[in-house]
């Protein structure tokens, strides 16, 4: 099945009235399209939704709503996740803190919320069994291949910082019961964007895991990297797909065990990208040489994939309201305002230069991201001293800001009360 990027759900009429009540650039997004997702990966009984996505507390809510449970990954994320109801214990958990070190303060909050710990790297297990004795771990496991769409999303092999090596696991669980810590479970996330056939992988690698745990264990998680659509004509996931082979491996679990274990899946990308786009409005255009380019008010303080990864979102031009449909498509450079020569969207992997063709704008026209929900507002930044930039959910006619503009006095105080 071919994917609906974004735009499709949002009526042009609509992002016009958001450019015009809180300004450009914006992020819009759909509750519905949320939904949609959820409702398809509840097959997997725990979805853990990885917040990193897009931690907007709204976002956190709606996802809480539909009895979804959070991972946090910093500090701030935990108190996300506390802002948005989740609670750290329970069955399961309605946090677990996922990371490769525990810093200070995080582990003085993890042990106070009594937060469950994804282990990646052994001094963890140290730090943590001292910190609050008996706490409740899982083990991630890097198996020793991944993938991504980009190298800086595969998080497995022999170069990837994240999770136990799978020849130093036997080290972990002599920690683990040496400090009298509880484990919970096998944990394996290969990456982000990841192909399905590396995806499929992972389900007999946890299943040799499982087997070489010398300790009983409740649960197993597949981790994230369920791939979004971002061009048109991407191929749906067919979530049902990756089920069945997850649902084969926990079987076999449980056949080893002797007993039913929780299967859990973490996705981030995959719940939130297609739910949501980038609102910017078009401020100059000129040609440069033989290259068409096309300026906007947001820049990749707003949204970092083009740059970081080369990434895709489709850009799509929205015209004042009762002007005609732009015609003359040509390729086109669009860029933002930040003083960087990279402050480009229309990059490949590795930052050569691309064009995207789309019909001539006028100065005023909207240009929208697609595919914009997820690592977009979550990824923005200070750069150039830009605030970010507003976040506004639509659910069925319903309308609201979930997060508004930062304002400059909020940045200049963070200087100005050290005066
Ligand atoms: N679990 C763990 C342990 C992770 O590290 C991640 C993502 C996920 C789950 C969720 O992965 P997802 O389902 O979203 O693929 N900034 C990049 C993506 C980085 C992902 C980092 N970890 C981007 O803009 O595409």
């Amino acid at each position: 099945m071919n994917a609906p990027t974004t735009r499709h759900t949002i009526p042009d009429d609509t992002l016009r009235e958001v450019a015009q009540q809180h300004g450009t650039p914006c992020w819009v997004y759909d509750a519905a399209a949320i939904r949609g997702r959820i409702e398809r990966l509840k097959k997997f009984g725990v979805v853990r939704y990885a917040q990193k996505a897009n931690s907007n507390v709204h976002v956190l809510r709606l996802l809480r709503e539909l009895g979804v449970v959070v991972d946090a990954v910093s500090l701030g994320e935990i108190e996300r996740a506390v802002a948005a109801g989740f609670v750290g214990s329970g069955e399961p958990a309605g946090i677990v803190y996922a990371s490769d070190i525990l810093d200070r303060t995080v582990l003085q909050r993890i042990a106070q919320l009594k937060i469950p710990v994804n282990i990646g790297s052994p001094q963890m297990l140290e730090q943590l069994a001292q910190a609050s004795p008996g706490h409740a771990v899982w083990l991630r496991i890097n198996p020793g291949f991944g993938s991504g769409f980009n190298r800086k999303t595969n998080t497995g092999g022999e170069f990837s910082k994240h999770g136990i090596w799978h020849e130093n696991v036997q080290e972990c669980y002599g920690l683990i019961r040496r400090h009298e810590l509880q484990l919970v479970g096998l944990h394996m996330h290969i990456g982000s964007g990841a192909d399905v056939g590396h995806l499929r992988r992972v389900c007999d690698a946890m299943v040799n895991e499982v087997r070489k745990c010398p300790i009983d264990i409740q649960a197993v998680s597949a981790g994230g990297g369920l791939p979004a659509t971002y061009r048109e004509g991407d191929k749906e996931l067919d979530v049902g797909e990756i089920f069945d082979v997850w649902s084969a491996a926990r079987a076999t679990i449980e056949a080893h065990l002797g007993h039913p274990v929780s299967l859990e899946i973490e996705p981030g990308r995959y719940v939130v990208a297609n739910s949501g786009c980038l609102v910017s409005e078009v401020r100059a255009k000129k040609s440069v040489g033989a290259n068409q380019f096309v300026l906007v008010d947001a820049g990749f303080n707003d949204l970092m994939r083009p740059s970081m990864y080369g990434s895709f979102h489709q850009i799509e031009i929205v015209p004042q309201a009762g002007a005609p449909a732009r015609g003359n498509v040509r390729p086109t450079i669009v860029g933002g305002p930040l003083c960087e020569a990279g402050d480009l969207f229309t990059q490949e992997a590795g930052g050569g230069i691309v064009t995207q063709d789309m019909p001539e704008p006028e100065v005023g026209d909207l240009a929208v991201f697609n595919d914009a929900g997820a690592y977009c507002a979550s990824m923005s930044s200070n750069y150039n001293s830009r605030t970010l930039a507003p976040e506004v959910l639509l659910d069925g006619g319903s309308r609201r800001l979930i997060r508004r503009r930062q304002r400059m006095d909020e940045l200049l105080a963070l200087e100005l009360s050290c005066d």
